[in-house]
């Protein structure tokens, strides 16, 4: 089964990626709102060792934008508790399970979890196979080029495609990069000549030309986007335009009910200030995408209210005025 069909008219399987912290599941929620995507990686669940997998677990919500599927993400280094976290996100309804090769943050890589697992493809390869020895579901893997350089990535690549996982993203930036340095396509591109099994690309796709430059420069079987998303929460529906040839028309409306559902998808129990703090995170990156936008970031960021409709009142228009 191919599990990143394109389109009948071409366009590839879009994929919005994992973004722990900024791409919450109130995020997921909004941009489900807007769509255009075909699936969304929930961010890690990071199993340490002490990991008390069931209660861990409740974590996942398989349906949370359903229809649209959402695979789960799991972080660790201990391959057996690995596979029970597999084995229980699959009995949650998970349709893939994806393993975290990229998580630079030094609490992960500390305990060998995460990008740390680049240093050592036998291990990563250990991982990658008890997890996927123990479901029926498909298990991916999500990796970046390297830890402190790219010495190892060819044989990280392989490790990963041995352990049976059916196709493997790649985020071309090592650990140490961060999120710095422009992503290296032709690393996506060595990628797919290198293996069998699917390659996602995925890194610094902010616009449609971006996308197709992405397809035509690694040949790449299907597309992850992650911050341009955020810059732009219709960059999918830009990128299907494309292929389809009828144009998508952006909505002010639909912006302001994306704002909507991130707000009522906020658990309650999260105090009005953190609310008003969480918009302003997700709208600073919307500054990004719009020089227009950029004169009013620092008077909407600046915004000293404490009640979040307050602040929405303040902002809503601004942000209208440069949409
Ligand atoms: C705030 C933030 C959180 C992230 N969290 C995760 C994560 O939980 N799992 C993961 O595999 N990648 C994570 N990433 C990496 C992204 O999925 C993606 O690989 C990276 O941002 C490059 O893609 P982009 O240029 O489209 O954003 C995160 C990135 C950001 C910016």
């Amino acid at each position: 089964m191919n599990l990143l069909p394109r389109n009948s008219d071409g366009c590839p399987f879009l994929i919005l990626a994992p973004m722990e912290g900024v791409g919450d599941r109130s995020f997921r929620k909004a941009m489900a709102s807007i769509g255009g995507f075909d699936e969304s990686v929930r961010d890690f669940l990071r199993v340490p060792s002490n990991a008390h997998v069931k209660s861990l677990a409740r974590q996942y919500e398989s349906d949370e934008i359903a229809p649209i599927p959402l695979a789960a993400q799991l972080m660790g280094s201990d391959p057996e508790l690995m596979a029970e976290m597999a084995i229980e996100m699959q009995s949650r309804g998970a349709t893939r399970i994806d393993l975290n090769c990229g998580c630079p943050s030094n609490t992960v890589t500390g305990r060998g979890a995460g990008s740390s697992l680049l240093k050592e493809p036998s291990y990563l390869n250990k991982i990658a196979k008890a997890m996927v020895q123990a479901v029926t579901i498909p298990v991916t893997a999500k990796l970046r080029s390297g830890f402190n350089d790219t010495s190892l990535f060819k044989e990280n690549l392989l490790a990963a495609e041995e352990s049976g996982i059916a196709y493997l993203t790649l985020h071309p930036r090592t650990k140490i990069d961060g999120y710095g340095p422009p992503a290296r396509w032709d690393l996506i591109a060595e990628a797919k000549s290198i293996l069998k099994i699917p390659v996602v690309g995925n890194g610094d796709i902010l616009t449609v030309k971006d996308a197709l430059k992405m397809l035509d420069e690694t040949c790449c079987d299907a597309l992850m986007i992650g911050r341009g998303s955020v810059i732009n929460p219709f960059i999918f529906h830009e990128i299907k335009a494309h292929f389809s040839g009828v144009p998508y028309e952006k909505k002010w409306s639909a912006l302001v009910h994306f704002f909507n559902v991130y707000l009522s998808s906020i658990p309650l129990e999260i105090p009005e200030k953190t609310r008003v703090n969480k918009m302003k995170q997700l709208m600073s990156f919307l500054f990004k995408g719009n020089e227009k936008l950029l004169e009013k970031k620092q008077d909407i960021l600046k915004f000293g209210e404490k009640n979040v409709s307050a602040f929405l009142d303040f902002a809503l228009p601004e942000l209208q005025k440069a949409f």
